[in-house]
């Protein structure tokens, strides 16, 4: 399993530490709330361009914001991999092809409640299936089980269809819930609270990335 470690529930007052603390990962995971998509704000382009310059890990950034197009550019940093933005948002099909643009990885998710056929008209065009499992906004919620019928579905279209786009999910994985993740065949780890709680978060990383 690949990690993405989410920095949402990380030490902001010392910052530099705790990235260094999670290094071993395999993508960082970054949440810009705008406090209209979700009702919680977090942080934007400038603490993000400080994070990116912090770290050596590829960029994963979900944006939980109403209107995603105008933040691409400010988003599109040299190390950013994958720019994800919600089914639910504004201008979906003119963002993604701005992303396209970026020559960044163009993810695309959904909240627990959108059934998975509205992401069904941009899947030829993604290299990444977001699939929440807790309600976003908040880091701290426990995993929602039943989003792995989502999962298995998008392992079944992508063999189907001959395409190559990653699965991942966000929200409330743990040593348990990641293994049930794993055996319905998600590709990539979103981990906040879980690995931010522990002693030793580079030997919890490993362990995690060998499920
Ligand atoms: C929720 C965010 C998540 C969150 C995950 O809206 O998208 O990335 O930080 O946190 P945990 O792992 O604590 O559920
Ligand atoms: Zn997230």
């Amino acid at each position: 399993m690949k990690i993405a470690p989410s920095v949402l529930t990380a030490d902001f007052s010392h910052l530099s530490t705790e990235l260094e603390t999670i290094a071993n990962a395999d993508l960082l995971h970054l949440d810009i709330m705008d406090g209209h998509f979700v009702p919680n704000i977090s942080f934007g382009p400038a603490i993000t361009k400080s994070i990116h310059d912090q770290t050596h890990l590829p960029l994963d950034i979900h944006l939980m914001v109403s209107d995603p197009l105008q933040w691409v550019p400010k988003f599109a940093f040299e190390q950013t991999k994958y720019l994800t933005i919600h089914v639910e948002a504004n201008h979906v099909s003119e963002t993604i092809q701005a992303i396209r643009k970026e020559h960044i990885g163009v993810g695309i998710s959904l909240k627990p409640k959108t059934p998975l056929r509205a992401i069904i008209p941009y899947i030829n065009e993604v290299s990444l299936v977001l699939v929440m499992t807790v309600e976003p906004g908040f880091g701290g919620q426990s995993f929602m089980i039943e989003m792995m019928e989502k999962v298995k579905e998008l392992v079944e279209l992508r063999k189907r269809e001959g395409l190559h786009f990653l699965i991942e999910i966000d929200g409330g994985v743990n040593e348990e819930t990641i293994q049930i993740a794993k055996s319905s065949g998600v590709d990539i780890a979103v981990v906040g609270s879980y690995l931010f709680n522990q002693e030793d978060r580079h030997q919890m990383i490993e362990a995690l990335k060998c499920v």
